[in-house]
């Protein structure tokens, strides 16, 4: 499997949005394919970046687990009365070459998925470089730092930090030194989030250094 994992600092930071920005930016390189591979709670990321990435049928693997309690997906899990299976789920994907995952986590780096497993172990598992969703003010420096720390603790590369919400250049700065990696854009806040207008903001700012190119690469003959 080639291609990004998105995970960020929290619950609810943005990564099914920059899931979609990411869509609209990458697309033209590679066959992309979205897959949010653990859904808890009633939210729909699937269909939310089927409608913000304007996504064809092909763009999106809407397979997984899915599990009705909006609570972290061991405890999900466990009131269902089933247990997540890593092994299982990475076995579901469809082999193929040519595409390039954008796989959407559930959370932070550290949620159980059951009682053995964190979601970083999922990265892992999945062998895919990582992209960090955090907000932009105040906090997120210390939240940004603790995820790539646990990150590389686990070898796990990080590959950029995507942030969202008003601009707070010193942050930003702050994430790229003691963070030693590079922010990849800052998503505002939109009033009316549509996918022309995340459409319009990643054409302009997302990636301008084109980090993220190497890893949404077609395939080599
Ligand atoms: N740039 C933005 N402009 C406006 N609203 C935004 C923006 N980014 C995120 N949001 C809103 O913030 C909320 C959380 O964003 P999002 O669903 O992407 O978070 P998440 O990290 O994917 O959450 P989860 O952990 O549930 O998957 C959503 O209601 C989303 O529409
Ligand atoms: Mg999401």
């Amino acid at each position: 499997m080639k291609g990004l994992f998105i995970t960020g600092t929290d619950t609810g930071i943005g990564k099914t949005i920059a899931s979609a920005a990411l869509l609209h930016r990458y697309r033209k390189s590679s066959p992309l394919r979205y897959w949010k591979a653990i859904q808890t709670g009633t939210d729909d990321d699937t269909a939310t970046v089927r409608r913000l990435a304007t996504c064809e049928d092909r763009e999106i693997f809407d397979d997984g687990i899915r599990l009705e309690a909006p609570v972290s997906p061991h405890q999900a899990a466990e009131l269902a009365g089933t247990r997540i299976d890593l092994t299982r789920l990475r076995d579901s994907v469809p082999a193929d070459d040519t595409t390039r995952w954008i796989v959407e986590g559930a959370g932070g780096v550290l949620v159980p998925v059951n009682e053995i497993h964190l979601m970083s172990d999922w990265m892992a598992m999945l062998g895919l470089p990582v992209v960090v969703v955090a907000r932009s003010t105040l906090g997120t420096i210390n939240h940004t730092l603790l995820t790539l720390e646990a990150l590389h603790s686990r070898w796990i590369k990080p590959v950029g930090v995507f942030m969202v919400g008003d601009l707070v250049p010193a942050n930003r700065a702050a994430i790229e030194r003691y963070g030693n990696v590079p922010v990849l854009g800052q998503m505002p806040f939109f009033n009316s989030l549509t996918a022309d207008a995340i459409a319009t903001w990643s054409a302009a700012n997302l990636d301008p250094k084109e980090i993220l190119a190497p890893y949404f690469a077609p395939a080599t003959p």
